[in-house]
């Protein structure tokens, strides 16, 4: 008899917790506590061991923190999760656990500024090779893999500008070569995309952003098999980073997941009416929606995404200082960078969140002086449209 799979909306809200094992407590218990006494001292022997079952310290595990693990697991897809305390926590738990030197990692040309600056220029100096490759033409990865790749690595939609790179093409060349794939999966959640059914061994998530929701705490999942994920927290986690996640932010973002497919949808139906607001400016040179049929990747964005999320780049006419000038004038959309929030939110990459990457890097790699990028928040659509219009009105005033 096959289990029928409740909606994810269910198992957002329900899944991996029994109320009657918590005194009836409909939402988890925050347990505040960094260690866990032993019944014995031979008991406490066995659990350092790995012969006995059970919490000991919160570094390596915690009875929310757990919660929110399986939680996770089971809306991705996979058989295990982890508590990091933020996403680049998250992130560099995940890489340090499985590389030593001489090895090569093989990242995608656009990444979040902080994660290309710990591919670049922090595991290069542990003896770590990392290689640079286009994989929105998955070609170029199967150029590049050899025997000594050992994690291919890469966002879909790519922070800053929503590239997207085909996560089952890219898993099938990086697998036939002996390399694990590893996904950041922070823009589209598990909502819109889930990178293990298409093949990706491990997905990280900034939880900071969408899946949290509320802007209230900073904290990174990781997802995977059992085996990476035990190797993770043992390895990466425990002894490497120590990037543990607190139980209270495991509370707070246990409460976030509730709403996340409600949220993910408004997010969505939103991006969708202010990227075609925005299209049909005069003042916008470009507007990089996975949901438009601009899009030069749309047919891989309805295969690989089930909405378009709720993040905008856009370019206006007058290059960087335009989208300073717009950005300033706008007085609903807050000026802040992080995404996934109720709040819209307005940031430039080139001298914030991706200010990391030199100016050569950034026009190698499709990061424009000129964009910004917004993240659509929950506020009715309307008004977000009318924010944006008058600031871009006053541009095409000023510009004329
Ligand atoms: C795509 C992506 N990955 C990872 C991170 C890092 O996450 P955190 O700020 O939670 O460490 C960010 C942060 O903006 C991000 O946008």
């Amino acid at each position: 008899m096959t289990i029928k799979q409740q909606d994810f909306s269910t198992r957002a809200i329900h899944h991996g917790y029994d109320a009657q094992s918590e005194q009836g407590a409909l939402n988890p218990p925050i347990y505040m506590s960094s260690t866990f006494t032993f019944e014995t001292a031979e008991a406490g022997g066995e659990m350092f061991a790995g012969e006995k079952q059970g919490h000991f310290y919160t570094r390596i595990s915690n009875p929310t923190l757990d919660h929110l693990e399986r939680r996770i697991a089971n809306l991705e897809g996979a058989q295990a999760g982890l508590c990091t305390a933020s996403g680049m926590g998250a992130i560099t738990s995940t890489m340090w656990s499985f590389l030593e030197a001489g090895d090569e990692v093989i990242i995608d040309k656009t990444l979040y500024g902080c994660t290309f600056a710990f591919m670049t220029h922090g595991l290069p100096r542990f003896g770590v090779k990392v290689t640079l490759v286009d994989m929105t033409e998955p070609g170029n990865l199967r150029h590049a893999i050899g025997a000594k790749t050992k994690i291919v690595y890469f966002e879909t939609p790519a922070n800053p500008n929503n590239r997207l790179v085909d996560i089952a093409a890219i898993s099938q060349i990086a697998h036939q070569a002996g390399a694990k794939v590893v996904v950041d999966n922070t823009y589209a959640t598990p909502v819109l995309t889930r990178p293990i059914e298409h093949g990706a061994d491990i997905v990280v998530h900034s939880a900071t952003k969408f899946l949290s929701g509320h802007g209230d705490v900073v904290a990174g999942l990781i997802v995977g098999s059992q085996e990476d994920m035990m190797q993770v927290r043992l390895v990466g986690l425990k002894d490497m980073t120590g990037a543990v996640m607190s139980p209270l932010t495991a509370m707070l973002l246990l409460r976030g997941i509730k709403t996340l497919d409600l949220r993910m949808a408004r997010h969505c139906e939103t991006a969708m009416k202010v990227a075609q607001a925005l299209q049909a400016h005069p003042a916008v040179l470009s507007v990089s929606y996975p949901g438009l049929d601009s899009f030069p990747q749309a047919d891989l964005a309805r295969r690989q995404m089930s909405d378009f999320g709720g993040m905008i780049p856009f370019e206006v006419k007058g290059g960087k200082a335009g989208g300073i000038a717009v950005m300033n004038r706008l007085k609903l959309i807050q000026r802040a960078v992080s995404l996934g929030d109720a709040e819209s939110l307005i940031q430039h990459p080139a001298s914030m969140t991706h200010s990391t990457y030199t100016p050569e890097e950034r026009a190698e790699h499709g990061i424009a002086e000129g964009l910004v990028r917004l993240s659509v928040g929950l506020e009715g659509a309307q008004d977000i449209i009318d924010d944006l219009e008058s600031a871009l009105g006053a541009h095409n005033l000023q510009a004329a």
